[in-house]
C-alpha cells in the first residue's frame, strides 16, 4: 500500500513516509533498522542483493579489506571454504554494502518548469579520491513517455557526451510515470503509473559520485534484460551475476568481453508484457552489474550522470522512445540492402575483378565489390597499391557500368614515417593540427598496419575538413560509392602510444572496468567510432551528393545516424552463426538497423554446408555483406552454389518490402530485424528467443543453424502462419514445431493479417527494381490483410523530407476485396506496377476475381487464390 507520492503536487514533505516504504516493499526480507552487531545487519541482506563493494579485480578481499571500507563481509554460502578471490568468480560478492552505508540526502528541493531541481550532498568522503559531496539533480517531465534525470557537480563542469539530444519545450502533461524521491538516504523510484510497476529504484544501494567513480544501483523490474552492448552473449542477458564492461575495444567477439562498441541502453519486460527503457548517456569506461535480485548496478569512471527512463509501454515503443532521443536512423542507399562480398587477402584488382565476374557469370545477384586494405600502397589511407592494384579504377569503372557499386576500406591511423613532401594526408594534417595530442602536446604516435601512425582527432570540425579533403583527392582517382571504416575503436597495436603510456590518474584510475585497456583519452575514447562516422557520412554526401554509405567497426548511441554496423571479426563455427542474430537484433534495439555480420565467418575455413546455411540466414540480415577467405557462393560446388544464389534471389525479391521497413525505421525508430517479443510481449514464451526472428512485424524466419540436419525446430506465437513459398498454413497454439529444412531451403513463414510487396529479383537491385510488384496477402481468419510500400529513387537524399516518395497502404478488408490507397505520391509512382498477387488463407473457391471492374483469370489450389494481371499503382 505504498502512497505515490509525485513531489511535484504533494509537495516535498511526504517524502519520508515513501522511504520507509518503499523498503518495505522491495526488499521485505531486509530489516532496515540497524541492529545490535553489524553482522547481524549483514545476515539480513540476502545473497542476491548483495551489491559488491569491492568490486577491484585482481585483488584478494579479505574481511580486513572490505571492513576498513565498512563493509560486510560473509563468505558466499556455495563456496565458504574457498579463498576470497573465489568469490569473483561465481560474482556473488563476499564484501557488501550494509544498509546504512553513507551515501547522499535530498537537502532540498525547488519546482523548475520541467520538473524539480534538488541538492544532494553527502556527509563524509569515501574511499575512493575524488569524492564530490554535494551534487545537483534535476528531473525533467520531457513527455508523456520519458522522463530525463542529471546528476551533475554545480562546482566544475564534467565531461558531457557530445550528441545533440533533443530539448522537450514543455513539461509532459500525463506521464505515464510517477517519481518519488527518498529523502535520506537519498533515492530515486520511478514507477509506472497505471501499474505501479516499480522501473528504477535507486535506494537499493549506495550513490557514489567521486572524480572518477560513479555508481549507482536499482531494482528490475523482471530478469528480463536486454541490449547493454557491444557483447557476445545470449539475447536475453543472464542476470546471474553478470557484468559487462563497455569501453571501445578491437577484440574479436567472445563471451564476458567488451567489444567494438558502446551502448548503455537496456530494456526490460515488466510482469503482463509491458516494457521499458533505461539509457545511461556516458561514455566513460564502464561496468554494468547484472544480479539476480533483479537488480543492476551502473558503475563509470567519469562524466555525469545523465540517464533516460523510457516507458514504452511495449518494447517497439521503447526502442522508438530511445531513438527520439539518440537520432533516428538514416534511410539507407538502396544498394546498401543488396549482397556485398568482401575478402581481406585479394592480392589484385584482377583477382578482385574475377571474382566479380565469376559472380556475374553465374547470375549471382550482386550489388557491391569491396576492398580490404590490400588495395592501399602499404596499408596507406588514401592510396592504391600502383602495382597489384594498378587496374583498381578500371574495376570500378566496370562496376559502375554493371550498376554494381563499391566500397573501400579506410582506417583512421595515418602513416606518420612517410618522407617529407611525399603523404599529403600526414603533411596536411600535421599543418592542420588535427592529430591526437600526447601529454607533451605533441601528435601521439602509435602503431597500426602501415606501421608507425597519427590518429586524427574526428571531436574536431577542423579534423573532418581534412578527411573530406582527403577522401575529395582520392575519389577523383579511384571512384568509390561507400566508406568501411575499421579498426576505429581506435585500435592501436602498441599500449597507449610508442612512448608508452604517461602516469598520471587519468591512466591509473582507482577504479578499472573489468576488461577495459586505459588510454589517455579517457572520455573521448568509446566515441571514436561515432565521431569518425559522422566525419566520414558528411564527407560522403559532399563528393557523391547521394545517400552516404559507412560501415563502422565502433559505434556508440546516435550512430545509427550516420553509420550501419557489421559484427567484427567472428570465426567460421557454429557457434558465430547463431551469435550473429543476437547481434544483429540488438543493434536493432540500438538504432542501428543496417547490421549484419560476416556471411560464412571471417576467420578460419567455413564448411560449405556451413557456408550455405550462413548464406540463408546472412539473406535476412538487414547487411549482407561475406567477407573474408575464398567463401563467395562461386567458391563452392554447384549444388551449394546453387542454394546460395537461391537464398539472395529470395533477399532480392523481399527488397521492396525490407526498404519500406527501412523507412519506417528512419520515420519512427522501428527495428527491421525484430526479436518475436516485441511483436508478442504477452507471450513468455517469446522472451529468450535468439534462434528466429522477424523482419517487421510478419515475415518470421527460421535458419537451421546447426550442421547435419534436414529440419529445424521453430517457435510459432500463437495465431495462423503461412508458409512464404506454399502458402500452407499452420495454426499454432504457441508451440514449438518441427519444419523440414532441406540444404536448399530456409524456412520463412508470413503472419496472418500481413501483405508483403515483392518483386522479380535480378542482378543488383537496381535492375530488380524496375520491376512489377506481386504482393503476398496473409489472411487473418476474417479474411483481412494489411501492408504498405515506401518507394522513391532509392538514393536522393531526404526524400522523405522533400516530399519526394510514394507510400502506398494495402489492405484486404473482405475476403478477396484488395484496396491500395496511394497517401503519398511523387515521381517514382509511375515506375510502380502490380502484376501479380497472391491470397493464402481463402476458404472457398471465389467465383470471380474483378481488379478493378475487369474480371481476371485466377487459380485457387489449397485455399490459395493466384492471379496475374497488370495494374500500375499510380
Ligand atoms: C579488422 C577487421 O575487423 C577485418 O574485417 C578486416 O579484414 C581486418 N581488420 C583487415 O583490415
Amino acid at each position: 500500500n505504498l502512497v505515490n507520492v509525485s513531489y511535484c503536487r504533494n509537495g516535498f514533505k511526504n517524502v519520508n513516509i515513501v522511504m520507509l516504504l518503499m523498503h518495505n516493499l522491495l526488499r521485505a526480507e531486509v530489516n532496515r533498522i540497524p541492529s545490535s552487531s553489524h553482522k547481524e545487519a549483514c545476515n539480513v541482506i540476502s545473497e542476491p542483493w548483495r551489491f559488491d563493494c569491492y568490486p577491484e579485480r585482481g585483488v584478494v578481499v579479505t574481511q580486513e579489506l572490505c571492513e576498513a571500507r565498512n563493509c560486510c563481509f560473509i563468505p558466499t554460502s556455495s563456496a565458504s571454504t574457498s579463498a576470497p578471490s573465489q568469490s569473483r568468480k561465481n560474482g556473488i560478492p563476499w564484501c557488501f554494502y550494509p544498509l546504512d552505508f553513507p551515501s547522499y540526502s535530498l537537502v532540498s528541493l525547488n519546482e523548475t518548469s520541467m520538473g524539480v531541481k534538488g541538492t544532494l550532498v553527502k556527509g563524509g568522503t569515501t574511499y575512493y579520491p575524488g569524492d564530490i559531496l554535494t551534487v545537483e539533480m534535476e528531473i525533467c517531465h520531457e513527455t508523456d513517455t520519458r522522463l530525463h534525470v542529471r546528476i551533475t557537480d554545480p562546482s566544475s563542469s564534467r565531461y558531457e557526451v557530445p550528441i545533440s539530444v533533443p530539448a522537450a519545450a514543455k513539461k509532459a502533461e500525463n506521464p505515464e510515470y510517477l517519481v518519488e524521491l527518498t529523502k535520506q538516504p537519498f533515492g530515486l523510484i520511478v514507477r509506472r503509473r497505471s501499474t505501479g510497476a516499480v522501473l528504477l529504484n535507486t535506494t537499493v544501494a549506495p550513490l557514489f559520485y567521486t572524480d572518477q567513480f560513479l555508481q549507482f544501483s536499482t531494482s528490475l523490474a523482471s530478469p528480463y534484460i536486454y541490449g547493454l552492448g557491444e557483447h557476445r552473449s545470449t539475447f536475453l542477458h543472464d542476470v546471474r551475476w553478470n557484468t559487462l564492461t563497455m569501453w571501445a575495444r578491437d577484440v574479436p567477439p567472445m563471451e564476458q568481453t567488451n567489444l567494438y562498441g558502446v551502448h548503455p541502453f537496456y530494456l526490460t519486460m515488466e510482469a503482463g508484457g509491458t516494457a521499458h527503457g533505461f539509457f545511461l548517456l556516458n561514455s566513460n569506461a564502464m561496468d554494468v552489474v547484472l544480479q539476480p535480485a533483479p537488480a543492476l548496478t551502473w558503475r563509470t569512471i567519469g562524466g555525469i550522470l545523465d540517464f533516460y527512463v523510457f516507458l514504452g509501454p511495449d518494447p517497439g515503443s521503447v526502442v522508438e522512445q530511445y531513438v527520439d532521443v539518440i537520432g533516428r536512423p538514416a534511410m539507407p542507399i538502396y544498394w546498401a540492402l543488396g549482397y556485398h562480398l568482401c575478402r581481406w587477402g585479394y592480392n589484385s584488382s584482377d583477382s578482385t575483378w574475377e571474382v566479380v565476374k565469376s559472380l556475374r557469370n553465374y547470375g549471382i545477384p550482386h550489388d557491391t565489390q569491396w576492398n580490404d586494405i590490400d588495395y592501399m600502397d602499404q596499408f596507406k589511407d588514401f592510396t592504391f597499391d600502383p602495382t597489384n592494384f594498378d587496374s583498381l579504377p578500371d574495376l570500378v569503372r566496370d562496376l559502375h557500368a554493371h550498376n554494381q557499386t563499391y566500397v573501400i576500406m579506410l582506417d583512421p591511423a595515418i602513416s606518420s614515417t612517410q618522407p617529407k613532401g611525399s603523404y599529403w594526408p600526414f603533411d596536411e594534417g600535421l599543418k592542420r593540427g588535427v592529430f591526437m595530442k600526447d601529454a607533451e602536446g605533441k601528435p601521439l604516435i602509435g602503431k597500426v598496419w602501415p606501421g608507425q601512425t597519427a590518429f586524427p582527432d574526428f571531436s574536431d570540425e577542423v579534423t573532418h575538413e581534412w578527411w573530406f579533403d582527403n577522401l575529395r583527392k582520392f575519389h577523383e582517382k579511384v571512384p568509390f560509392d561507400g566508406l568501411w571504416i575499421d579498426m576505429n575503436e581506435p585500435s592501436n597495436f602498441v599500449d597507449g602510444s610508442m612512448n608508452g603510456c604517461p602516469t598520471n590518474s587519468l591512466e591509473n584510475p582507482p577504479y578499472t572496468p573489468v576488461q577495459q585497456k586505459q588510454s589517455t583519452h579517457y572520455n573521448l575514447h568509446s566515441l571514436y567510432g561515432l565521431m569518425e562516422a559522422k566525419a566520414s557520412a558528411s564527407a560522403l554526401k559532399r563528393i557523391l551528393s547521394k545517400r552516404p554509405f559507412v560501415i563502422s567497426r565502433s559505434s556508440f548511441p546516435s550512430q545509427g545516424l550516420y553509420s550501419g554496423h557489421w559484427l567484427g571479426d567472428n570465426r567460421s563455427q557454429w557457434k558465430d552463426l547463431y551469435t550473429s542474430i543476437t547481434g544483429i537484433l540488438t543493434f536493432n534495439l540500438f538504432g542501428i538497423p543496417l547490421v549484419g555480420a560476416d556471411i560464412c565467418g571471417f576467420s578460419e575455413e567455413p564448411q560449405e554446408e556451413l557456408c550455405v546455411r550462413w548464406t540463408q540466414l546472412g539473406a535476412f540480415y538487414p547487411f549482407t555483406r561475406n567477407h573474408n577467405t575464398p567463401q563467395d557462393p562461386t567458391a563452392f560446388s554447384p549444388l551449394a552454389r546453387e542454394a546460395m544464389k537461391q537464398a539472395l534471389l529470395l533477399r532480392y525479391s523481399l527488397f521492396p518490402f525490407l526498404y519500406t521497413l527501412f523507412h519506417h525505421a528512419h520515420l519512427h525508430g522501428h527495428t527491421v530485424a525484430r526479436p518475436l517479443m516485441f511483436e508478442f510481449p504477452g507471450d513468455v514464451k517469446t522472451y529468450g528467443i535468439d534462434k528466429q526472428f522477424l523482419w517487421g512485424r510478419s515475415l518470421l524466419v527460421t535458419p537451421v543453424l546447426e550442421p547435419g540436419v534436414d529440419f529445424v525446430g521453430g517457435y510459432f506465437p500463437p495465431g495462423l502462419w503461412f508458409d512464404y513459398f506454399t502458402g500452407d498454413s499452420v495454426r499454432s497454439k504457441g508451440e514449438e514445431l518441427r519444419l523440414d529444412a532441406p540444404l536448399d531451403k530456409i524456412n520463412l513463414h508470413l503472419r496472418e493479417g500481413s501483405i508483403t510487396p515483392t518483386q522479380a529479383p535480378n542482378l543488383t537491385l537496381w535492375i530488380s527494381s524496375g520491376q512489377p510488384l506481386h504482393l503476398v496477402s496473409a489472411l487473418s481468419d476474417d479474411g483481412s490483410a494489411s501492408g504498405d510500400l515506401f518507394w522513391d529513387d532509392g538514393e536522393s537524399l531526404d526524400t522523405y523530407e522533400t516530399n519526394q516518395y510514394t507510400y502506398i497502404v494495402f489492405s484486404v478488408s473482405q475476403v478477396l476485396t484488395m484496396t491500395s490507397q496511394v497517401l503519398h505520391s511523387s515521381q517514382e509512382a509511375s515506375f510502380l506496377s502490380v502484376d501479380s498477387t497472391s491470397f493464402y488463407g481463402v476458404p472457398e473457391k471465389p467465383s470471380r476475381v474483378l481488379v478493378n471492374t475487369r474480371e481476371v483469370p485466377f487459380t485457387y489450389r489449397d485455399n490459395q487464390v493466384k492471379m496475374r494481371f497488370m495494374l500500375q499503382v499510380h
